[in-house]
């Protein structure tokens, strides 16, 4: 008998000791290399954001052997795989400055195009067999050495970004979104990449409650996105959004909103306070009807309340109407992402 494929979880080098807490909760949890976690345990963890579902370990003399040892993962000559994500390892955070590319992400990417060209050449020969929706996942773990995953599953071409797991984004990094200079914060690649796993953002003719807006980097993105905002926060929001005409801030305590005077179509918060205060906020918001989309994020400590993650990914799943997921995003430290959708 086959022994079942031990999926193998991507996330921070950052949080691995959390992922591997929030793993052995309800298995086992083994790290094989800096941020991959492998377990027997058919999950969707918070602090992974990308599986490999059945992983392999492929090892070659050269760049070009691993590329065809890859494309023989599956028995057929013929194999072309529709989509293919390489990805290197993600650095340590080093303070607060943004994580540097990893010494083998130039490798990765020439893999990556390597491994397309060779798929695209089998394709015109008329080599390849029919399309598949198969993914190839590839992550360079050593110079020529991968971990390397085929599976046949929704990957990028799920129009549901949300709800597509093991995921549509090469390493579970959806956005790569540099700290602007003149952003009132750099809090805003959260929100950038919130946007990108929802599958949507807000557009014209949408308002957006921006709760714990102050400085003001969400309220930014929301208000370039065309979105009117109304920025709650007890401290005070950047001078530019003050004067600025699509923007009011509010200058009260969070809890004090009533949302469904406001009649927002997006509500997004980033209070730092308890989890649980958040949640409030979260299940406030699936109530008013005119909220299409929640993004929050949920501050946490170490050791991690699992019990309070638990409740909250049973907000994001469980709430009629919406489909939610939580996730430990890049640009997030010891926080993660509540993102919830209507529809
Ligand atoms: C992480 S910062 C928000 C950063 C913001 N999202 C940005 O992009 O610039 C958290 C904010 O929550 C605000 N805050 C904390 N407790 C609050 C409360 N009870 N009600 C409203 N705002 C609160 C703080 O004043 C702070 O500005």
């Amino acid at each position: 008998m086959t022994p079942r494929p031990r999926p193998l979880y991507v996330g921070s080098p950052d949080t691995e000791d959390v992922l591997v807490a929030e793993l052995r909760r309800r298995g086992d949890a083994v790290v094989v290399a800096p941020g991959f976690v492998q377990s027997a345990l058919r999950a969707d963890p918070v602090f992974a954001r990308c599986v490999l579902p059945r992983p392999i370990r492929v090892q070659a003399d050269s760049a070009a052997e691993l590329a065809a040892a890859l494309l023989a993962l599956e028995p057929a000559a013929s194999f072309a795989p529709e989509r293919i994500h390489v990805f290197a390892p993600e650095l340590p955070r080093s303070g607060s400055a943004d994580k540097g590319a990893h010494p083998l992400a130039r490798d990765a990417e020439s893999l990556a195009n390597t491994l397309r060209k060779k798929a695209e050449g089998r394709r015109a020969k008329g080599k390849a067999g029919p399309p598949t929706a198969h993914t190839l996942r590839v992550a360079l773990v050593g110079p020529r050495t991968a971990l390397a995953s085929v599976d046949l599953d929704a990957g990028g071409a799920a129009p549901d970004a949300l709800v597509a797991w093991p995921g549509p984004f090469a390493g579970g990094r959806a956005v790569a979104v540099e700290h602007a200079r003149d952003a009132p914060s750099s809090a805003h690649r959260k929100l950038h990449e919130a946007f990108a796993w929802l599958g949507t953002g807000p557009a014209e003719g949408d308002v957006a409650v921006d709760l714990g807006a102050a400085p003001g980097g969400w309220t930014r993105v929301l208000r370039d996105a065309g979105a009117r905002v109304v920025a709650v926060d007890r401290g005070a929001l950047d001078e530019g959004l003050q004067r600025d005409p699509q923007v009011t801030w509010l200058r009260r305590d969070a809890l004090d909103v009533d949302l469904a005077a406001l009649q927002p179509t997006w509500v997004v918060c980033d209070v730092i306070w308890a989890p649980a205060r958040t949640l409030e906020v979260v299940a406030r918001a699936v109530a008013v009807d005119s909220v299409k989309a929640i993004v929050a994020t949920l501050k946490l400590v170490r050791p991690v309340d699992f019990d309070a993650l638990d409740d909250a990914v049973g907000l994001a799943t469980g709430s009629v109407g919406f489909a939610g997921r939580v996730k430990h995003l890049v640009a997030n430290k010891l926080e993660v992402t509540l993102l919830m959708r209507r529809g």
